[in-house]
Order: structure tokens, then sequence, then C-alpha cells
């Protein structure tokens, strides 16, 4: 249950609880107007997950990136169904309005659909969960139905799919020769046809993805598909400079956190190192009538 009251009328106004279906109408608001563009980032912890909904993203994303941001692993694979779980728990205590999406991790859903769907409600039920992603496009059709018969909107996710890095044989752009822009078409239209919320389209050419974002009636959200998407998703932390490779070219670093961390920390380094830190004032009193014992009460 949200704090907020819903706008009703597809409106997402900047304290109203966004919604599947706000999303959905701001898409069909969309056709023919200059509709505001869907804001999406990725979280994966309470405070960053508080501060990207305080400034007014209307999704949240815990993407398996979290596998490698925050994890240290080289690719979103080794991700836990369990880690994930987790992450998207502490997310949702820090979300009061944007949507919250779960990033379902590689394997637990590539299996038998009904443990598929098993694993997709434990993020709605025990992590709080709004919907859930999932990669892939024509062959996702009938998993796509079957968690949403079950009441679980599902994002769908196509282009560069990162969950498929052994079979892509790395990291590409998608969708570059005319068979290929033909298969992510036919994706989207599959993963639309399922019942999907919404797409990401990742790494794909932009005039592919303006072609796809007419095509369909559900919200494209692009990560290097161009501007013409209904909306843009970044890994927050590529935005706030917290990575330690070279961002891909379609990510716009916003801040150098990493940077300031560094700085933070070797300052107060020197400062311990030095006997600057802490000062008098930042230290605990023993009452007058208890100094020198031994067992002393906390004073503030
Ligand atoms: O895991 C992730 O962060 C994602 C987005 C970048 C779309 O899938």
């Amino acid at each position: 249950m949200s704090i907020f009251p819903t706008g009703g009328n597809g409106s997402t106004s900047e304290n109203t609880k966004v919604t599947v279906p706000d999303l959905l109408q701001r898409k069909s608001l969309a056709a023919g107007s200059q509709n505001k563009k869907i804001t999406c980032l990725t979280a994966y912890d309470y405070p960053t997950a508080r501060l990207v909904d305080e400034a007014g993203v209307d999704v949240v994303l815990v993407g398996d990136s979290l596998a490698m941001v925050m994890l240290g692993h080289d690719s979103t694979l080794p991700l836990t169904l369990d880690e994930a779980l987790h992450h998207t728990k502490a997310v949702r205590r820090g979300v009061a309005r944007a949507l919250v999406v779960a990033d379902m991790p590689y394997g637990s859903y590539h299996g038998d659909i009904s443990e598929s769907l098993r694993n997709a409600i434990r993020f709605v039920k025990e992590a709080g969960a709004e919907a859930v992603k999932i990669e892939g496009g024509e062959r996702r059709l009938e998993l796509i139905a079957r968690l949403t018969e079950a009441e679980i909107p599902v994002m769908g996710h196509i282009g560069l799919t990162p969950q498929s890095v052994n079979a892509l044989g790395g990291y590409r752009v998608q969708g570059k020769t005319p068979n290929a822009a033909e298969q992510v078409l036919r994706d989207a239209r599959a993963v639309e046809a399922a019942g999907a919320f919404s797409i990401v389209l990742e790494a794909i050419p932009r005039e592919l993805a303006a072609e796809i974002t007419k095509a369909v009636r559900i919200p494209t959200i692009g990560i290097g598909a161009g501007p013409d998407c209904d909306g843009q998703v970044l890994v927050l932390h590529d935005l706030l400079g917290l990575t330690f490779q070279n961002p891909p070219k379609f990510a716009r670093r916003y801040a150098n956190v990493g940077e300031a961390i560094l700085k933070a920390v070797r300052e107060y380094c020197a400062d311990v190192e030095s006997g600057r830190f802490p000062t008098d004032a930042e230290s605990y009193h023993a009452p007058a009538n208890v100094k020198g014992r031994k067992t002393i009460a906390i004073a503030r």
C-alpha cells in the first residue's frame, strides 16, 4: 500500500505514487503529443533508493547489474535469487513514490515455468517489488503471459541482454543488420503481445529503437538506444562515477562520487594519524563526580 494517492489520470505529479497503469497511460497520452519521458535508474540499497526516489525518478530498478557494481563480479550471471531478494527488500524500504521493479537473476526463470513463477512471486510477496524484469523476447512469450496472468507486471528487456553474454560472445550492439533488426522488432512485438507493461531496449541503433517505440503501445525504456524511446534508464553507479572501469559510451557521468569518497577517506586517515580527529568536542565527557572511576556512564 502506498502512502501517496494515485493521480488517476495517468499523470504522475511530484508526490503521486507511480503505478503500472500510470506508465501505460503516459505512453497512450504521448501519441501525437510531447509527453514527459519516463525516468528510470537502478538502486541496490536503502540510502541510494531513498535518494533516487526523493529526487523524483519514476521507476527504481533493482538491476542484476548489482552483481557487477555492488558485488564485484565480472558479469551479471553469478547473482543468486537470495542476493537479489535481499537487495530488493532494502530498496523497497527506501522508496515511497517510484515504481519498484526487481530484475530476475540468471537461472531464476530459465527452467520450468512453474518454478519461474514461484520465484517471481517471491519478489512481490517477500521483497515488495511491484513488477519484475526479465531478459529475452520471443522465447519468453509463455513465461511473460504466465506471470501477467498471476498479476505480476512484467518489464521486458531486449536487444543486448547481458545475461546472454556467453551466447552473444560479448557485450555488443544488437540489431545492426536488417535480419538482426527484424528479430529485435519481432522480440518487441512478442513481449508486448505476451502482456508486458514496458520494454527495456538495450544497445541497439537509435533508428531501430525509434521504430520499435512507434510500433508498440507499451513504453520503451532505452539504455544505449538513443533519445526517441519513451524513457531512459541508466545504472546509478555509472551516472555517479562510482565504477572502476570506463563507462559505456551511452552512460553520461553527472558526478564523481568515487573521487569524493577517496578524498574524504584520505582526509580522515590524515586527521587520525596526525591527532586532529577526534577533537575534545567530538568526545564524551565523564560527569565531574565520577571522573577517574573505572566504570563511567556514557554522558552526552
Ligand atoms: O541490471 C540492470 O541494471 C539493467 C538495466 C541497466 C536495464 O538491466
